[in-house]
C-alpha cells in the first residue's frame, strides 16, 4: 500500500476504476478532474476527513487494489455518529470567504441577465459591461488578486490544488473576454454562453475554496503567518479603500431589485 500512496490518482483510478468510484461516494471528486498528478495521500490528506471515515476510505481502496489480500477491517464504533464537520476559518481566509458571498450573489443573477439577453429586442451593452466591470474589478482584481498575490505564496503553489485554483481564474478571464466580445458585437448567443459558462466554472471553484482548499492552507498555517496574511491582505484592501467594495455590493443590489422584481411581476 506504501506504492500506492505514492501514486498519481488518475494512474490508480484508470487501473483501478472501483477506486474513483469510492472516492466519489465521499464527494471526493478525482474522476472528472482534468490535472490528475496529486498523490493518493495528498487526496486524501487534503479532505481531511475523520479518522474513522478516512481507515474505512484507505481499506476500501487497498481491498479494491489487492482483493485477494488479506487486509484488517479499521474498528469503526457505529455507535458514534460522526458530526458533519463544522469548518472554521482563520480571520483573513474568513474575509475571503465572505467575498465569496457577494460574488456568488452576482452568479445567482446571472441565468436573469442571460435570459433577458436573449429576449431583448436589442443587447443591453450596458448591462452585460456592468456586470464585466463587477467580475474584473471585484471578483478578480480585488478577490483573486489576495488569493494569488498573498494567501497561495503561503504554500506550495506548485501543488495540483492551487495549480486548478490559477487555471479556473484564467479560464473565467477567457470566458469574461468572449462576453465582451459578444456585446460589442450584439452577439447574443456569445454573451449567454459565456456568461453562463463563467457562473459554472466559478460556482465549483467557489464550493472547492471554500470547502477544500481553504480549509487545507489554514491547517497549514502557523499563527504568526495568519498574522502576516490578515496584515497582507488589509493593506490590499485599504489600498482600493472601502468605496469599492460598497460600489459592487450597491450594484448587485440594483441588479437583484430589477432582476427580482421581474420574477415577482
Ligand atoms: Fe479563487
Ligand atoms: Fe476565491
Amino acid at each position: 500500500m506504501h506504492k500506492v500512496i505514492n501514486q498519481e490518482i488518475k494512474q490508480i483510478i484508470s487501473a483501478y476504476p472501483e477506486v474513483g468510484r469510492i472516492l466519489e461516494e465521499y464527494n471526493i471528486g478525482c474522476v472528472p478532474c482534468s490535472v490528475g498528478s496529486c498523490l493518493l495521500k495528498d487526496v486524501v490528506g487534503i479532505h481531511n476527513l475523520d479518522p474513522e471515515k478516512e481507515a474505512t476510505l484507505m481499506y476500501r481502496i487497498e481491498k479494491a487494489i489487492y482483493p485477494g489480500r488479506n487486509v484488517p477491517k479499521p474498528v469503526v464504533d457505529a455507535s458514534k455518529k460522526s458530526a458533519p464537520k463544522k469548518i472554521t476559518y482563520s480571520p483573513p481566509v474568513k474575509k475571503l470567504v465572505d467575498e465569496h458571498v457577494l460574488i456568488k450573489r452576482l452568479l445567482a443573477l446571472i441565468p436573469s441577465v442571460a435570459e433577458y439577453t436573449e429576449t431583448s429586442m436589442k443587447v443591453d451593452k450596458d448591462l452585460i459591461l456592468r456586470c464585466v466591470d463587477f467580475i474584473r474589478n471585484y471578483a478578480d482584481k480585488y478577490h483573486h488578486m489576495k488569493e494569488e498575490d498573498i494567501l497561495f505564496k503561503y504554500v506550495d503553489e506548485k501543488a495540483e490544488v492551487i495549480q486548478i485554483m490559477y487555471k479556473d481564474h484564467d479560464t473565467g478571464r477567457g470566458y469574461v473576454r468572449q462576453a465582451v466580445e459578444g456585446a460589442e458585437k450584439g452577439n447574443k448567443a456569445q454573451i449567454k454562453e459565456n456568461l453562463l459558462a463563467y457562473r459554472e466554472l466559478l460556482t465549483q471553484h467557489i464550493k472547492k475554496e471554500d470547502e477544500i482548499l481553504y480549509p487545507w492552507i489554514d491547517r497549514q498555517l502557523s499563527t504568526t503567518q495568519v498574522g502576516e496574511v490578515f496584515q497582507k491582505c488589509n493593506a490590499a484592501d485599504a489600498s482600493v479603500g472601502d468605496a469599492l467594495p460598497r460600489k459592487y455590493e450597491k450594484f448587485i443590489i440594483e441588479l437583484e431589485e430589477k432582476f427580482l422584481q421581474e420574477v415577482t411581476k
